[in-house]
């Protein structure tokens, strides 16, 4: 997707916000659009406050010059804008390929609206061919891969789990000081199902099925942008 598309969803989402607005600041390439749009409001007189979902997105909203909250200092939000890796027509996510899933749900989830902005063609009919990504403590990573794969076959699911890397080849580390493991699943048959068994397994920080929380989804399309939900 260009980067006038992602400006253009960027944009449209920048219209939901209004002064006084607690504002979730999503992580990634689309993301980091919105938080572009929101510093030049910002410097035009909006009095808005964001609580960034990665490190990244805090450097990228200071530099901004928006004014900045921990969710500690602002624990319920009005409205998150963030990106996806997938989504379905029921506003199921697959999120995390920027690594900051973790952030991105706790702040989604203190959020009274989740607003999606995404490349038309991030929208499936079936969750699964993004790899899913789990993330997962260190300590004990072998036993916890093991039990996910328990979990897999006994959903008669099968895929392979490949730990992420960074660039120099070492385990990728999340800012909360944990891996990820990539689940390459082709397809996710029962979303809710799996998001939620995937939780009860020790070891398992998060994962990045994201359901019930995105209210609506702006996507955008070489003819124009679509917008689902609300
Ligand atoms: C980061 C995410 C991102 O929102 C997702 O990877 C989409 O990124 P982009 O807008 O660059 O395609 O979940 O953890």
């Amino acid at each position: 997707m260009s980067d006038n598309l992602k400006r253009a969803a960027a944009e449209r989402a920048a219209q939901l916000v209004t002064d006084g607005m607690r504002l979730g600041l999503g992580t990634g390439s689309t993301a980091a659009h919105f938080v572009a749009v929101i510093g030049e409001r910002v410097r035009g007189g909006l009095k808005v406050v964001g609580v960034p979902t990665s490190e990244a997105t805090r450097e990228q909203a200071q530099r901004e010059g928006i004014p900045l909250a921990t969710l500690d200092e602002m624990p319920e939000l009005d409205l998150t804008v963030d990106g996806a890796d997938e989504l379905d027509d029921d506003l199921r996510l697959v999120k995390g390929g920027g690594g900051a899933l973790l952030r991105e749900k706790i702040v989604a989830s203190a959020s009274a609206r989740m607003v999606v902005i995404a490349d038309g063609s991030k929208r499936v009919a079936k969750l699964g061919k993004f790899p899913l990504p789990i993330e997962v403590v260190p300590f004990g990573l072998t036993a916890t891969e093991r039990a996910i794969g328990k979990l897999l076959e006994s959903l008669s699911m099968k895929g392979e789990l490949r730990l992420r890397r960074a660039a120099d080849g070492a385990p990728y580390v999340t800012d909360g000081g944990h891996f990820i493991l990539d689940a390459h699943l082709g397809r996710i048959d029962k979303p809710n199902v799996l998001a939620s068994t995937l939780n009860n397994i020790p070891g398992v920080v998060e994962h990045g099925l994201f359901i019930g929380l995105a209210s609506g989804a702006i996507l955008a399309t070489g003819e124009g942008l679509v917008e689902l939900g609300q």
